[in-house]
């Protein structure tokens, strides 16, 4: 299993390009089970948990891969004329709970559909059932059996459905399987994040009539057939945030290219009380942080509010800011897993429920440390980056989830960090 090795105290400068959304990247793979033919994706991120969602599409017979060398940002997906068995099996869902995103296609599709139930997961319980409550309000019958989902339904009906939370994927999925039903959907209390707006924005070039999506409320009206698509995935706002608080924890100066500011506006505005300097630059982001940090509160929210996706990343920078500040996760119920790696670090973390409480210190201190989850292994790279001496991070799969080649990119603004295989 491969270690990330991080010495610390190098200032990070330069330029660096942010690589595509996995968030937008897996609901829109998915997608294509909606439509016969080959659809071509670009900027796809070379992510295992996109190399996953291929894997699924292959067990149901289609022809799904990434193109290689130069292209390799390319996936194709061929639907048909070969017969599709729409079932995600467990083995595959176990890995990555964004599996489920087929389910909602399956059923406007064929009709059908059988996809493992994900299990719990290391950052909280995450349920389907609002997925699940929205697909029934369509008029899909619904079973849960020997730890599957079991949909079936004759073409789905468009329906008024109020999800009881904000869920992305839930969106996301109920949103992918209204395009095909028989008449007008309209789904309230819906997520907003720019990744939805995509999913939407390719549906409609698939031939969808989708209209608010990246707004509460979203309207469907269903056709009877789309076709496949040429699309590039736009560029992800979480990678292009940890690039961003990496050049802020070390005082660097980094221009991150691509990056969009007006999916950042919440990450941004931490970043600039925190003391740096933020502004957008060349079509994309740069950031300058200051000799020393100021303490900020951050409570994680739904888009357009702080992401949870974020939350570890800046916690990290508070670790070593000035003064304390209070950090609520809004949410995931258990995404704090970070916090005893970072106080092994050195930091000066309390948790009580859903609230960390940091301290300022003056110094982190490299040391060995394990990753439990994708944000959680970013926040534990960028302590590295700042603490004093070597820092180990073990369980590096996790950050491969959903970071093309992170270590990279931070070394070529500078960073002394490799991967080394343990
Ligand atoms: N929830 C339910 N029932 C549901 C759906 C969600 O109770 O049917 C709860 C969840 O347990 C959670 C909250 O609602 O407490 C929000 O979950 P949501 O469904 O929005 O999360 P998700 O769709 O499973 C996506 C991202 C996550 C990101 C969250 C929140 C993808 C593939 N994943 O997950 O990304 O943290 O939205 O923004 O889009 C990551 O990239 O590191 C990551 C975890």
């Amino acid at each position: 299993m491969d270690q990330i090795i991080v010495r610390g105290g190098n200032t990070l400068r330069g330029e660096v390009e942010v690589s595509g959304a996995k968030n937008a990247a897996l609901p829109i793979l998915a997608s294509a089970l909606l439509a016969d033919g080959e659809a071509i994706f670009r900027n796809v991120p070379d992510l295992v948990d996109v190399a996953t969602m291929l894997k699924v599409l292959n067990v149901m017979g289609c022809e799904a891969e990434r193109l290689t060398g130069k292209n390799k940002h390319v996936c194709r997906i061929k639907v048909g004329p070969g017969p599709i068995n729409p079932e995600a099996p467990y083995d595959l869902v176990k890995t990555m709970r964004a599996s489920v995103l087929v389910l909602g296609p399956l059923a406007a599709r064929f009709g059908r559909a059988r996809v493992s139930l994900p299990g719990g997961c290391a950052i909280g319980a995450r349920p389907i059932d609002q997925h699940l409550k929205g697909l029934r309000a369509l008029g899909a019958d619904i079973v849960l059996e020997e730890g599957y989902v079991e949909a079936r339904c004759k073409r789905l009906r468009g329906a008024t459905f109020a999800f009881d939370m904000i869920t992305v994927t839930g969106t996301e999925n109920v949103m992918m399987a209204a395009v095909l039903a028989k008449g007008r959907t309209v789904l309230e209390n819906c997520a907003r994040e720019p990744e939805i707006e995509e999913l939407a924005k390719v549906l409609n070039k698939m031939g969808a009539r989708i209209s608010g999506a990246g707004t509460g409320v979203i309207t469907i009206d269903g056709v009877d057939s789309l076709k496949p698509v040429d699309h590039a995935i736009l560029p992800d706002r979480i990678e292009a945030g940890t690039l961003l608080a990496a050049a802020a924890i070390t005082g660097g100066d980094v221009l991150v290219k691509h990056a969009v500011p007006e999916h950042l506006d919440a990450v941004i505005q931490k970043l600039r009380e925190a003391g740096c300097e933020v502004r957008a630059e060349n079509g994309g982001i740069r950031c300058r942080g200051p000799k020393q940090l100021n303490a900020v509160d951050i409570q994680t929210r739904e888009h357009p509010g702080f992401p949870t996706d974020m939350q570890a990343q800046l916690m990290v920078m508070m670790t070593v800011a000035k003064g304390t500040s209070v950090i609520s996760e809004n949410i995931f119920e258990n995404r704090f897993m970070h916090v005893p790696e970072l106080n092994r670090m050195g930091a000066d973390i309390k948790v009580q429920a859903h609230t960390a409480v940091v301290k300022g210190v003056e110094r982190l201190s490299g040391a060995p440390v394990m990753a439990t989850d994708l944000r959680a292994s970013a926040s534990l790279i960028l302590a590295g980056l700042r603490a004093e001496g070597r820092t180990v991070v073990s369980r590096v799969y996790h950050l491969d989830r959903g970071y093309e080649r992170l270590e990279r990119k931070l070394r070529s603004l500078g960073a002394d960090i490799r991967r080394v295989k343990a």
